[in-house]
């Protein structure tokens, strides 16, 4: 695996891989057993867009594992005023060992690894988020124990998260359901592999996709650069909140993920928010590890 792009480009047994492995440094960190796999390695990590729990869970991860990581604002790098993403890729691949990246198009994304020589991770673009579909998957498996025969359902927008979930999802074996109203579906290239399997099911009834669900996944209604849409998205998503309803549909012991930060009574109750708490912040936390094994995939050394 030379990049971490987008869940589409991952086998299932990468992703497996990469579970074992976050599984493996998360028992590491907990034990106090030093980790160093990335010493003396240095990423750098752009970010055009705000973050709380990617940047610091990249920053402390990297050095956690003996690294170096580098916080490059967007507004600082020479990126910001103009210059092209072919340049950089080709200058920062001669001082880092890897670079991660946050964006808007995922088509900077795939020229940043196109044109540069080192390993690029997908911090989140428009289109996907898989850092944090790992660190969701690794936290199912982590509560249920395993894929087989769960349901996974996603409410609201078919946005960058819905996109990687349901790619996530289905690679690892589980079931998927996903309810977005009209003009507000997954990308076409996600429905497109989703097709393929009979365990999918796209619905604008949040009720029907919950039936049975084991685990309830939901994101905001207006992401990132959105924000300008944020008033017309709040009557196009109204009834696609999980709330009680919503949990009354699911399987009794269903789990609630949410990528954060959450917005309560828009896409999820206060009280369900809170009663989920648990696994909504181990799932936070998994960013971390599930990370350290993404980047010890691609920049270690085998
Ligand atoms: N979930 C997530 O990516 O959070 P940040 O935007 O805070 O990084
Ligand atoms: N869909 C959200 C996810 C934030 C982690 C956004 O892109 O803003």
């Amino acid at each position: 695996m030379k990049h971490l792009l987008k869940m589409l480009d991952l086998s299932t047994e990468e992703i497996i891989e990469i579970l074992n492995l976050a599984d493996q440094l998360k028992y590491e960190l907990k034990h106090n057993i030093p980790h160093p796999r990335l010493k003396g390695k240095s990423l750098g990590m752009i970010f055009q867009k705000s973050s709380t729990r990617t940047r610091v869970s990249f920053e402390t991860g990297m050095y956690q594992l003996g690294g170096y990581p580098l916080f490059l604002s967007s507004h600082d790098l020479q990126i910001g005023r103009g210059e092209p993403v072919q340049d950089t890729a080709r200058v920062l691949s001669r001082y880092l060992d890897g670079i991660m990246i946050r964006t808007f198009e995922q088509k900077e994304v795939e020229d940043l690894a196109e044109f540069g020589s080192i390993p690029v991770i997908n911090g989140l673009t428009d289109f996907c988020h898989p850092c944090q579909v790992l660190a969701d998957l690794m936290t199912i498996r982590e509560f249920k124990g395993q894929f087989d025969g769960l349901k996974m359902c996603f409410i609201g927008d078919g946005n960058n998260m819905a996109n990687s979930l349901i790619v996530g999802g289905l690679k690892v074996g589980m079931k998927v359901s996903a309810a977005c109203p009209e003009g507000y579906h997954p990308d076409k290239s996600v429905l497109d592999f989703a097709d393929k399997y009979d365990c999918f099911e796209l619905t604008d009834s949040p009720v029907k996709a919950a039936e049975g669900a084991d685990v309830i996944f939901t994101d905001v209604w207006a992401s990132m650069g959105q924000e300008g849409e944020a008033e017309e998205r709040r009557i196009a998503f109204k009834g696609y909140q999980v709330n009680d309803e919503i949990m009354a549909a699911a399987n009794s012991e269903a789990m609630v993920q949410h990528c954060l930060p959450a917005h309560r009574e828009e896409e999820i109750t206060e009280k369900v928010f809170e009663a989920h708490a648990k696994e909504i912040f181990e799932e936070a936390e998994n960013r971390l590890h599930a990370q350290k094994a993404v980047m010890v995939k691609v920049m270690g050394n085998g």
